[in-house]
Formats: C-alpha cells, sequence, structure tokens
C-alpha cells in the first residue's frame, strides 16, 4: 500500500515547491517510484507543470492537479469568488486513488499549515486523515524559529511523530540564519530539522548537489522512507 507524504509550510512562496521537486527528483533516481501531486492551485499550474517534469511526465497535468484557480488566493477563497467547492472527500479520493500510481505519494500543500484550504478542512485534517508523514518547509531567515514553533504546535501528536522540519536557505542570508536551527533545536528534536541548500537551476532531471542529496536523505530517513516505500 503506498503511503504519503505532505509538503507544509510556515507560509507561501517558502520552498515547497523547490523542495517536492527535488525529493521527488531524488527518490525517482534512488530506485523509488515516487509521484507528487498540488491537487489544490491558485493563480496559475506552474508548480503542476514542475512537478510533472520532476516525475517524468508520469502522470497527467490534470491529475496532478485536479483543481485549479483562476485568482491568485488561498484556496477556499479562490474557490469562493468563482463559486466551487472542492469537498474534502473528492480531495482524498483523488490522493487516494493516486497511490496505484507511485509510492510514496507525494502531495504539496497550498500556502501554510492553517492557510484557509476548504469550507470545512484544512490541511491538518488531511494529514490526518490520510495519516501523511509531513514536512514542514521554511524560509531560513529572522523569524522562522516563531513560525516553525506555531506551524509545529498546530499539527497533532500523531501527525507529529513523523514529521520532518526543512530550513530553506534564503536567497539572501540575514543575522540569524546561520544560527536559527540550533535555536530551533532547543525547542524541537533537532534530528529532525535539516537545512536545505540554495540549489542552482536543476538540470536534466538530477539533483546535481551533493549538499541537497545529503538532506534529502536524512529527510527521508527521519520520514520512514526506503527505496520501495516508507518503512515504520
Ligand atoms: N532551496 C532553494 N534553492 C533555490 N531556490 C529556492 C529554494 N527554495 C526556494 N527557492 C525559490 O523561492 C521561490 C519560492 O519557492 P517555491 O515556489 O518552492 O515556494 P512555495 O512554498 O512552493 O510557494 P507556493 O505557496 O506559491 O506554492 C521560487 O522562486 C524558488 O525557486
Ligand atoms: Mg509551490
Amino acid at each position: 500500500m503506498s503511503q504519503y507524504v505532505f509538503v507544509t509550510g510556515t507560509d507561501t512562496g517558502v520552498g515547497k515547491t523547490e523542495f517536492t521537486v527535488a525529493l521527488t527528483r531524488w527518490l525517482r533516481a534512488n530506485g523509488c517510484p515516487a509521484v507528487a501531486l498540488k491537487p489544490l492551485a491558485s493563480g496559475d499550474r506552474g508548480d503542476a507543470v514542475r512537478l510533472e517534469r520532476a516525475q517524468d511526465g508520469l502522470l497527467p497535468l490534470d491529475w496532478i492537479n485536479p483543481w485549479v484557480f483562476e485568482r491568485a488566493l488561498a484556496p477556499l477563497a479562490a474557490a469562493r469568488l468563482e463559486g466551487r467547492r472542492v469537498a474534502i472527500d473528492a480531495l482524498i479520493h483523488h490522493i487516494r486513488a493516486t497511490a496505484g500510481l507511485g509510492d510514496p505519494v507525494i502531495v504539496e500543500g497550498a500556502g501554510g499549515l492553517l492557510s484557509p484550504m476548504l469550507e470545512k478542512a484544512d490541511a491538518p485534517e488531511l494529514i490526518a486523515e490520510l495519516k501523511a508523514r509531513t514536512v514542514v518547509i521554511a524560509s531560513n531567515r529572522l523569524g522562522v524559529v516563531n513560525q516553525v514553533r506555531l506551524v509545529w504546535s498546530a499539527l497533532s501528536a500523531p501527525s507529529r511523530k513523523w514529521a520532518q522540519i526543512v530550513l530553506m536557505e534564503p536567497a539572501r542570508a540575514d543575522d540569524s540564519t546561520g544560527a536559527n536551527e540550533a535555536m530551533l533545536g532547543e525547542y524541537i528534536d533537532p534530528r529532525r530539522i535539516h537545512g536545505f541548500p540554495r540549489l542552482r537551476k536543476v538540470r536534466a532531471g538530477k539533483v546535481r548537489d551533493a549538499e541537497a542529496a545529503r538532506v534529502l536523505s536524512a529527510v527521508c530517513r527521519g520520514l520512514g522512507i526506503r527505496a520501495g516505500g516508507l518503512g515504520g
């Protein structure tokens, strides 16, 4: 049975897609038949197109991204403007239907963990329902310790069991960047916290950066993923 990895974050624009693309490519290059979805997209389908490439075109774009909204808003707000409503059951059904096509099924969320998602459910409910192993992406700049602790506290204890935190190196470091990982490690088990390097543009379907590969390997160990599926 396939398992689910949910990639969420402290905010929009923190590197969820960057990470999901890198993870998908790295797993596939290492013999793990990972697939990735961006089920809810707002504004454009750029993320879904990147995920399509990362899995070598295995899934069609409409499968990777079944719901796209015109306005670049949180899914709930964008859907309401169009008089549309996505039922959590339909979302879960689509994600579960993907389980026959790859393992793990990696799902990129929309915005941050508590960004308004559906009428009656947000990402924490989806994570719990799928029993998904969660990755929290955050930008490693001033404020990140507070942001990650808030997101962490909004995950249920069972959801936290396998959860991992990725601190994305920002384009420009600030005075806190070098110290945030250790500071956050005073509150959350440091083995779950991973600093992720700034990537050069990835070419030819390969993660070239050895540092990124090392981090992805550690994140996968934390998530309990081994080649061929999830352990634990
Ligand atoms: N580790 C990284 N290396 C290089 N560029 C990065 C990295 N992390 C983030 N970026 C860049 O920062 C920007 C935002 O990242 P990304 O699109 O992955 O964020 P997101 O969390 O997926 O946003 P959204 O909420 O819109 O889905 C992009 O231009 C991305 O290429
Ligand atoms: Mg994205």
